[in-house]
């Protein structure tokens, strides 16, 4: 763990081992030059403490180039919270009161929304103690519920953008689009996809999610190994990061991707591996931005939900477009040319 903190170009990185739940808790805050650091809490099993603190630090560094592209006041931070395996859930009121409170001791320097493996109604309970650092919480409780609709509505955006760029029409009326993950982004992505007359397929791992999509409402399943293979227009990662790799994009039959999971790219080269293969990639951070978007505007801008949709559309749809105009016009790919209009930021703010 000393060389990942020793190399990363990170600020700050706090760590926690909580002995009640035998958890570990890291908070890496990669940049407050452009505001305070936010970003979700993931909570999950990792396969070690250190795997959870990489994850920790790849993801903060993500929310700080999610916000840089439109130009957002915020610095990128993320929470990981890693549970053992099969935790118990009588534990984790508890778990989520005490990281709560480590939040609010942080005075600011760290606000926090839900991410893979929390929801809404964790919020809740981590603002008990965490308040006001916490954001999204229920309606009930105040806040504006979960953050996954908006970024939903961000990756269809992104889904029409590229389908622009590669058929000429933004409709998605016929294409098929692959969906990896139908959680709390690809389930309303699914839907929305369907009612605009897609032709959707999907995977996932969890039998209750399954069971949901593929036999009450008929859309078309697929097994997780199988996914990378499968002929589509589209292609939506919405489930875990690093997937995007020099062991599947050999196998790709697609001709985009454009999804809301975090860090999709697993190497440095991948972008450009994409690139050779003629998929057009519509890059992470650019396309997953809206949940956070939307959240941070609705509860700190007053947004009202029609101004955050409105918002979450026009800003992905058009930053979209720059990223696709910078690598055509440098000869690179679609991560380089968003790697730079977001370095540029983060440099001068
Ligand atoms: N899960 C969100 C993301 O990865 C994080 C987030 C949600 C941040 C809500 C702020 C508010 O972008």
């Amino acid at each position: 763990m000393e060389s990942l903190i020793g190399q990363w170009e990170g600020e700050t990185v706090i760590t926690r081992y909580d002995r009640p739940a035998n958890a570990w808790i890291f908070i890496a805050v990669y940049s407050t030059l452009l505001g305070p650091a936010a970003g979700g809490t993931r909570m999950k099993p990792y396969p070690d403490p250190r795997t959870a603190l990489q994850d920790a630090m790849l993801l903060a560094k993500g929310m700080a180039y999610k916000y840089a592209i439109p130009g957002m006041p915020w610095g990128g931070g993320k929470a990981v919270i890693a549970v053992p395996d099969a935790f118990d859930p009588a534990l984790r009121a508890g778990l989520l009161r005490r990281y709560g409170k480590l939040v609010h001791q942080l005075g600011g320097l760290f606000y926090t929304g839900p991410d893979m493996g929390t929801c809404s109604l964790d919020m809740n309970v981590i603002a008990e103690t965490g308040a006001p650092y916490v954001f999204a919480c229920t309606p009930e409780a105040g806040g504006c519920g979960s953050s996954g609709p908006f970024t939903a509505l961000g990756v269809f955006t992104a889904i029409q953008a590229c389908c622009k760029h590669v058929f000429g029409e933004a409709s998605v009326q016929g294409r098929k689009v692959l969906v990896q993950g139908a959680g709390s982004v690809g389930g309303p992505l699914i839907t929305s996809l369907l009612a605009a007359g897609a032709e959707v397929i999907f995977s996932d791992v969890d039998r209750d999610v399954i069971r949901h999509y593929r036999d009450e409402r008929g859309v078309p399943f697929v097994e997780k190994d199988e996914i990378y293979q499968v002929e589509c227009d589209i292609f939506s990662p919405c489930a875990g990061g690093g997937i995007l790799n020099r062991n599947t994009i050999p196998a790709l039959r697609c001709k985009a991707i454009a999804g809301g999971a975090n860090n999709q790219l697993q190497a440095a080269g991948d972008g450009e591996r994409l690139r050779v293969r003629d998929i057009l990639y519509a890059p992470d951070f650019v396309v997953n931005v809206g949940g956070a978007m939307a959240v941070l505007g609705l509860e700190t801008l007053k947004w009202s939900r029609d101004r955050a949709e409105e918002e979450v559309a026009t800003t992905i749809g058009r930053a979209l477009q720059r990223v696709f105009a910078l690598a055509e016009k440098k000869d690179v790919s679609t991560e380089v040319a968003a790697e730079v209009i977001a370095g540029e930021r983060l440099q001068a703010p």
